[in-house]
Formats: C-alpha cells, sequence, structure tokens
C-alpha cells in the first residue's frame, strides 16, 4: 500500500504533488499552516478520485509543533489505513520574499532557517521511523540555489534551499541502508499564492520572468506535481541523491 505524506499542500506545488501522488493510487496526509480551508479542498479534489486523504495542521517554524506530528501522523495511518507506516514523504512548505542581502534582519534570517531547512531537518527525523523501508523522500528546493543566472534578494532563502539540497545527497547516502531514496526538485517561478501573490500583483515581475524562461511562460503548479510523484514512484527507483531542476529552462 503506497501512502505519502505531503507537507505543505493546502494550495501550490503541494497540492499539485498530492493530486498527482493520489491518482498514481497513493492515499496521501496533507499538512497546511494556516489555510485549512485550502488543505480541505485538496483533501476533498483526491476523495473525489476515490482516494483516501487525511488533513493535519503543522507549523514547520515550531519544533514543539514537529516533535508531536509523529503521533498525529500514526494515528492517521491507524485510522484511515489500518497501516502503520508510509512509503512516500515530500517536504514540500515554505514561504518566500525577498530583501537585499545588507538589509537582511536576523529575525528575517532565522525564519528562513527554521521554516525553510531546521523544519524539513527535524521532520524527516522525527518521521523516519515510520517512513516504510523501500519508500522515498523528495524536497523542494529551489532555482534560486542554482549557480548562475541568480537575481538578487534573495540570499537568505536561496541558501536555505541550496542546504536543503545538500541535506537530500546526505539523506540519500545515509537511508540508502534501508532502500530509502531522496531527490529534490528545484522549480523555477511558478504561479502560486507564494511570495504574498507577487505573480498576480506585479505583472512587470511576470514579464521579465517569462522572458527568462525558454518555454516562455511561468510555471504552474501541475508543472511541478507530476515531477515529485514520479520521484516517489516505483518508475524512479533507480534516481537518488538528485536535484532535479523543473523550470522550463529559466535562464537557459
Ligand atoms: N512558487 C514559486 O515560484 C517557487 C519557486 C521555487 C520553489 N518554490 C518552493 O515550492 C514550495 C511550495 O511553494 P508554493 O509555491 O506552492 O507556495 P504556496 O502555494 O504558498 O504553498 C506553500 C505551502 O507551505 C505551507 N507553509 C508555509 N509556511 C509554513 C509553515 N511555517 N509551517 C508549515 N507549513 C507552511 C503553506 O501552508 P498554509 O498556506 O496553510 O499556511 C502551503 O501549504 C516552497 O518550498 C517554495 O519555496 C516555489
Amino acid at each position: 500500500m503506497s501512502i505519502t505524506v505531503v507537507v505543505g499542500a493546502s494550495s501550490g506545488i503541494g497540492r499539485a504533488a498530492a493530486i498527482r501522488a493520489a491518482e498514481g493510487g497513493s492515499g496521501v496526509i496533507l499538512t497546511y499552516s494556516s489555510n485549512e480551508a485550502g488543505a480541505l479542498e485538496t483533501v476533498a479534489h483526491i476523495q473525489g478520485l476515490g482516494v483516501e486523504a487525511v488533513a493535519l495542521r503543522l507549523d514547520l517554524g515550531d519544533s514543539v509543533s514537529i516533535r508531536g506530528f509523529r503521533a498525529a501522523v500514526e494515528q492517521a495511518l491507524t485510522q484511515t489505513w489500518g497501516a502503520q507506516s508510509f512509503t512516500g514523504l515530500v517536504n514540500n512548505a515554505g514561504f518566500g520574499g525577498g530583501t537585499m542581502f545588507a538589509d537582511t534582519t536576523e529575525e528575517q534570517l532565522d525564519r528562513f532557517y527554521r521554516v525553510l531547512f531546521k523544519g524539513p531537518y527535524l521532520l524527516t527525523q522525527e518521521l523516519l521511523p515510520l517512513l516504510a523501508d523501500g519508500g522515498a523522500i523528495v524536497n523542494t528546493a529551489s532555482n534560486s540555489a542554482a549557480t548562475l543566472g541568480l537575481s538578487e534578494g534573495f540570499s537568505a532563502y536561496g541558501s536555505m534551499k541550496g542546504a536543503v539540497v545538500v541535506l537530500t545527497r546526505y539523506l540519500a547516502k545515509e537511508l540508502s541502508r534501508r532502500g530509502i531514496r531522496a531527490n529534490s526538485v528545484s522549480p523555477g517561478p511558478t504561479r502560486t499564492p507564494f511570495a504574498g501573490g507577487a505573480f498576480e500583483t506585479m505583472p512587470e515581475l511576470t514579464a521579465d520572468l517569462e522572458s527568462r524562461t525558454a518555454l516562455g511562460r511561468l510555471g504552474e503548479p501541475d508543472d511541478i506535481g507530476p515531477v515529485i510523484a514520479f520521484l516517489l514512484s516505483d518508475a524512479g527507483r533507480w534516481i537518488t541523491g538528485q536535484d532535479i531542476e523543473v523550470t522550463g529552462g529559466f535562464n537557459l
């Protein structure tokens, strides 16, 4: 039985990944932080496919919330599937926003660290006993950690995403003894509610990003979700320790 935990699936890329995993027959435990209505919409969509889904609240910026999360997942597994373990983990939750290096405050830096790196690190540790041998992890990184074509203002955000890519390689190495694979995806600019809906409110930003994308448009959540689902699936069984850029050729 396949069951996937998708962290941050109340909208955007996480929702698309959860739906695509469910289309492949996987039950889904998904999380939200503030947008419960969005999480319930994702659940309803998945249930409409005839697949079980459960939404749980999780604040990745709070290690107490993370430490209590294993018990909540255990309960959902038992009650909904009569299962003791799940097979896939997608560390996708995140928030964005740019500040020039010289202006970034310690508080901003700490928040990026807590939610984008420390959170997924501790959560993966916390859930590891429930992840079945032979399972898979996919972390959502970002092309803001790429070596070329950087935009100014993302030193904190991009550095945490770079750390996620490195962490993914260590996970792939250490968890291989249990047959667990770990990969990351690095989306480019993708039309989601991310960064306060900047893509909707700043058309000039969107035009610039589109002109820098070989395929000539912004990404959509469903350009990324199927790639995450593929990496989780048996079709991805020989891929581990990789970061897959999913950008339509951003800065190519
Ligand atoms: N969109 C892009 O252009 C882009 C590009 C590269 C990488 N990414 C990455 O893609 C991932 C998904 O983002 P998205 O674009 O799909 O944005 P999104 O639609 O805003 O989704 C973000 C998800 O993360 C959750 N989340 C945010 N802060 C959280 C916290 N402190 N604790 C727990 N959950 C939290 C949100 O939950 P609630 O809404 O319920 O609070 C939501 O489910 C992020 O890691 C982002 O960095 C996005």
